[in-house]
């Protein structure tokens, strides 16, 4: 086994020459400008760095709705969710097929530009049922979709620069980057753990279990938009940070951050996560319980059940399935419900609502659960969150 090949066979890149920066800015300040919403900022992103190779552009008609009806590219390639950018009718009135236009973030500054190869009109619910499975608005991702513009442009991006709003500089790495890295280490078999919640017990265990079986770990949190009532990724990754220093095999982990935006979409998520990761390099793909879930909207394990819809061969990274796991006071470890014999009253299993009120009310959750280190770094933040002026 090596490191993986892109998704489609080829790392994308959507840069421009960097020689070519300052003519095509000064030739993108004459052109019509779009907005772009920080999701589409950092979906924009991730399509010239390749996190979403095959694709060069948002997505045309075709493949949305190929996408849209069976998790796949109009080429037939697995591919879960839309990659979509939208504009409001009345832009749209003002856009033609063909036309160049600057794709610009809220100060101005044009990121990119975008040759228009379609416009095309979309229907918000039908999105939503198809992609989240539900058009409830609490939801998170229902919720985004519905503050969208009517239509959606479709066609291939020049990338001029990133964000400058960058951060955890540091921890940044593309896939171009995480492949050489990988080559030098010599790794063969890589496996990633993507999350958007602050490190636990159970999340460390999964990762140390799957770190058994393979060469190296790729520890992935997501830092793009979150909903508002998830831990900051700044705090995330502090906890992470403590726990690589006192617990993690420095020459098997890296600790990289994810830069995309949460979309809640649970099995549908799980397959468009472990696309991605597989264009940064990564063999093996941990997948848990209630995967990118949010509320009761999916079962706990369904994020398992979708990949069945597709061969290894075809989605070419292997998904690590892990039941719900815990501490058990018999066993005195962590198992799943798989390894353990034992009755729940033995397990210690707490739900995210009791760990926040804990930590709102300056408690440490028990060591079986979260870590000493991470509920300081947890109480701290929140005591912090507290004093703010609302
Ligand atoms: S997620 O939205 O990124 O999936 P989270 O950060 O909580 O949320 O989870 C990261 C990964 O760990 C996911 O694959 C999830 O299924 C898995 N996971 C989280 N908690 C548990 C648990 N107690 N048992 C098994 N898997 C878990």
């Amino acid at each position: 086994m090596a490191i993986s090949v892109p998704h489609g066979g080829r790392l994308i890149n959507r840069f421009v020459d960097p020689k070519e920066v300052d003519r095509l800015t000064q030739k993108a300040s004459q052109m019509k400008k779009i907005e772009l919403t920080p999701r589409e900022i950092s979906d924009l992103e991730l399509i010239a760095i390749g996190v979403f190779s095959p694709l060069e552009g948002f997505m045309g008609s075709a493949d949305y709705q190929s996408v849209l009806d069976r998790m796949r590219l109009a080429n037939g390639l697995p591919w879960s969710l839309p990659i979509t950018l939208s504009v409001t009718a009345a832009e749209a009135a003002e856009l033609k097929q063909g036309m160049e236009v600057a794709l610009i973030q809220e100060t101005g500054l044009p990121l990119a530009i975008l040759k228009i190869d379609e416009i095309y009109p979309f229907d918000k619910e039908k999105e939503a049922v198809a992609a989240y499975g539900t058009n409830d608005a609490s939801h998170p991702g229902v919720a985004y979709t519905q503050t969208l513009g009517d239509f959606y442009l479709g066609g291939k991006i020049e990338m001029l620069r990133r964000s400058p709003i960058q951060r955890f500089h540091e921890h940044q790495m593309d896939p171009a980057q995480t492949r050489k890295l990988f080559e030098e280490k010599d790794w063969k078999r890589i496996v990633a753990f993507q999350t958007r919640n602050p490190i636990h017990r159970a999340h460390e265990y999964i990762q140390k279990c799957a770190l058994e079986i393979t060469d190296g770990l790729l520890l992935h949190p997501i830092v793009g938009e979150t909903k508002s009532d998830d831990v900051p990724a700044d705090v995330r990754m502090r906890c992470y940070k403590v726990l690589l220093e006192n617990y993690y095999p420095k020459d098997r982990t890296i600790l990289a951050v994810f830069p995309a935006a949460m979309r809640y979409a649970g099995p549908k998520e799980a397959i468009f996560h472990a696309i991605c990761r597989k264009n940064y390099g990564v063999t093996h793909f941990i997948v848990g319980r209630d995967h990118a879930g949010v509320g009761n909207f999916y079962g706990s394990f369904d994020a398992h059940h979708i990949f069945q819809k597709f061969t290894l061969e075809e989605l070419g990274i292997q998904p690590l399935f892990f039941d719900h796991t815990f501490y058990c006071k018999r066993c005195l470890g962590m198992v799943s419900a798989k390894t353990c014999p034992h009755d729940s009253s033995e397990h210690i299993a707490l739900s995210g609502t009791k760990v926040r009120e804990m930590l709102r009310g300056g408690i440490k959750p028990p060591p079986e659960f979260s870590r000493a280190e991470v509920a300081e770094i947890l109480i701290e933040a929140m005591s912090d969150q507290a004093r703010q002026p609302k």
